[in-house]
């Protein structure tokens, strides 16, 4: 009996996904290829930290609640809350995700694993440990994201999981891992288990800033939305959301101090987002590792404000608006204006206390497509000469930035503040750059840190064809294709395989952050969103984490990124997200057979 079931496990096939699973690619992993069964009930022994508490935590499969009650969210700080939800969420990954991988397995091979009782290797315990004290997860510093994750067997019938991080966010990540190792069979018990026993992975990023922004002013998306986003980026280790919530078209950000701003300058008064709601977002994220950071973008891209406050904007909404914005409607703010002043003045003491009390420390002043040619209109410029444009800019900017410093936050211009006008701006400011490659090497010429995502290769938003209403005059120019500016769309391909660090030298490698995709939201909004950023934005995860090269310096093949990609996605998906796809079934099926 015992030889017979011995043979059954021998003679598995296992698949092709024993290449790997977890996306982003670890740093290092061995997988082995034996399986392993995750028992109905698991439980989660968690120490946190030399100063923490241990804690177990039982979950049972057909209940999926924790069978004891569970200590008060209010005794534990940051770190412990982090873990505990992420164990929370992980065991129902691992019980409810359900994923039967039958389209990384060629047809009619036998390659699913059989449950046999008998012989099963169960596991049973998930260890879990953070080993050093919680840094200051607002302070302008990486904070150690590195785990390491075994699953090993204790003897013949029994395995275990370690998860070690020296932060909760390196726990975190190891447990979002772990919820990647595993399949369903396609019993009906779904029977779950791990077919890489014994697992050795030892990960941590190669950047320390992974991030997407999200344009919620030109189309607004519901908090809900916007939580959903968050749960998906953290899967995909992605650490930040950039929120750009303020724009032109709209003002959906409510100010306590100024109810009118987001009362005229919103779409709809359904479109606001309110205090609560900001706080929501924030700790909502902070537990899944990600932080945000908020734009407001400023002197340009500021019209919607003109819907409250008329006398702080230039050249409002004027028509034609070309030569003068770049897109409609045009409007900034007066550069050199007391009352523009008073209002930042303002604006900053209403918001930016609270989002340090969210624990933020980066704020996002913009300073994109600041258009010198509308300053003639501006009556404390009067002139579209930059040798009048640029001092008055470059005091606006500094005072911005001055007062965002004075708040106690890292503030971040977009690339033309240093680029295009030549400013000069605190050494402390991180430059985000998005026109070029080449913009990313200017900017640490100057010795600030940046942050890259070019859009010729990281916009979500390019390809689908031109949005604004084309005249008569200019319809031969642009019919049949109607393209847009930055088309085609960037597939999955051209956002991993681009070289983001071109011509940047070695000494100064260290002011590259990273990067982030960008979803502008022009013809975008919380419908279609899923299949917009994902699994694209998964690509560029994987360039933060992992980077896009082997150890010998070449891309990644596709051979090894396509079907890691399309699992990810089928993993997606598994959980709710609306994904597009990577390839068909019948390619992945038959790896190799689908090459040009
Ligand atoms: C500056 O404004 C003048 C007058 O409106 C215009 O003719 C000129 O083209 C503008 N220059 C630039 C660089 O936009
Ligand atoms: C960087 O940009 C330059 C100029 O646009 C281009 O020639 C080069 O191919 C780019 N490099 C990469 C890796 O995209």
């Amino acid at each position: 009996m015992v030889r017979f079931n011995l043979l059954i496990i021998a003679t598995v096939a296992i698949s092709p996904i024993a290449t790997a699973s977890v996306w982003p690619l670890p740093k290092e992993q061995s997988l082995g290829t034996q399986v392993a069964w995750l028992d109905s009930r698991v439980k989660f022994k968690v120490n946190y930290g030399p100063a923490g508490n241990s804690h177990t935590y039982k979950y049972a499969r057909d209940t999926l609640t924790s069978r004891i009650t569970r200590r008060k969210t209010s005794k534990k700080g940051l770190a412990e809350t982090r873990i505990d939800a992420a164990i929370d969420r992980v065991k129902t990954f691992l019980y409810n995700d359900n994923l039967v991988p039958w389209m990384f397995n060629r047809k009619g091979t036998d390659w699913q694993p059989r449950y046999d009782k008998k012989t099963a290797i169960t596991i049973k315990t998930v260890s879990v440990t953070q080993t050093d004290a919680e840094p200051d997860n607002s302070k302008d510093e990486p904070i150690d994201e590195s785990y390491t994750l075994t699953i090993d067997k204790i003897n013949d019938r029994e395995a275990k999981v370690e998860i070690v991080g020296k932060t909760s966010v390196g726990v975190l990540h190891g447990l979002t891992s772990l919820s990647q190792l595993f399949y369903a069979d396609d019993t009906p018990k779904k029977n779950i288990y791990t077919p890489y026993l014994p697992v050795s992975i030892e990960d941590s990023p190669r950047f320390p800033h992974r991030g997407l922004n999200l344009d919620v002013a030109r189309s607004f998306y519901p908090v809900n939305k916007i939580k959903s986003l968050i749960d998906v980026l953290s899967w995909n280790k992605m650490n930040t959301l950039h929120i750009h919530i303020t724009e032109s078209q709209s003002w959906p950000l409510e100010i306590k101090s100024m109810p009118d701003l987001a009362a005229k300058g919103a779409y709809t008064k359904d479109q606001i987002y309110s205090i609560r709601d900001i706080n929501d977002i924030y700790s909502y994220a902070a537990l899944r590792g990600i932080k945000i950071i908020m734009e407001i973008d400023m002197p340009g891209h500021t019209a919607s404000i003109a819907y409250s406050r008329p006398e702080l904007i230039a050249n409002f909404n004027r028509q034609p608006w070309v030569g003068y914005c770049a897109q409609p409607p045009c409007g900034q703010f007066k550069l050199d204006s007391p009352a523009v002043d008073k209002f930042i003045e303002d604006l900053f003491d209403d918001l930016l206390p609270r989002l340090k009390a969210s624990g933020a420390g980066y704020f996002h002043a913009g300073g994109d497509e600041y258009n010198s040619n509308s300053a003639q209109f501006d009556e404390t410029v009067g002139s579209n000469e930059s040798s009048i444009v640029v001092p008055k800019l470059n005091r606006f900017v500094n005072k911005v930035h001055q007062e965002i410093l004075d708040a106690g936050f890292t503030p971040i211009a977009w690339e033309e503040m240093v680029l295009e006008y030549p400013l000069t701006l605190d050494p402390r400011v991180i430059i985000q750059a998005w026109i070029d490659n080449e913009s990313v090497k200017k900017v640490v010429d100057k010795g600030h840190r940046v942050i890259f995502g070019n859009y010729k290769n990281w916009y979500l938003d390019c390809g689908f064809g031109f949005w604004l209403d084309v005249t008569p005059q200019n319809f031969n120019q642009l019919a049949p294709a109607f393209t847009d500016y930055c088309s085609p769309m960037k597939n999955w391909k051209a956002i991993y395989y681009y070289d983001a660090l071109d011509g940047i030298p070695e000494d100064k490698l260290h002011l590259v952050l990273g990067g982030e995709v960008h979803m502008w939201s022009e013809q975008v909004d919380g419908q279609i969103l899923d299949a917009r950023v994902w699994p694209r934005a998964s690509a560029a995860a994987e360039v933060l984490w992992s980077w896009n090269r082997d150890e010998s310096g070449e891309y990644r093949t596709q051979l090894s990124v396509t079907p890691r990609l399309a699992l990810m996605r089928e993993r997606m998906v598994a959980r709710g997200v609306q994904a597009s796809l990577v390839t068909q079934g019948w390619c992945l099926q038959n790896p190799g057979d689908c090459q040009y």
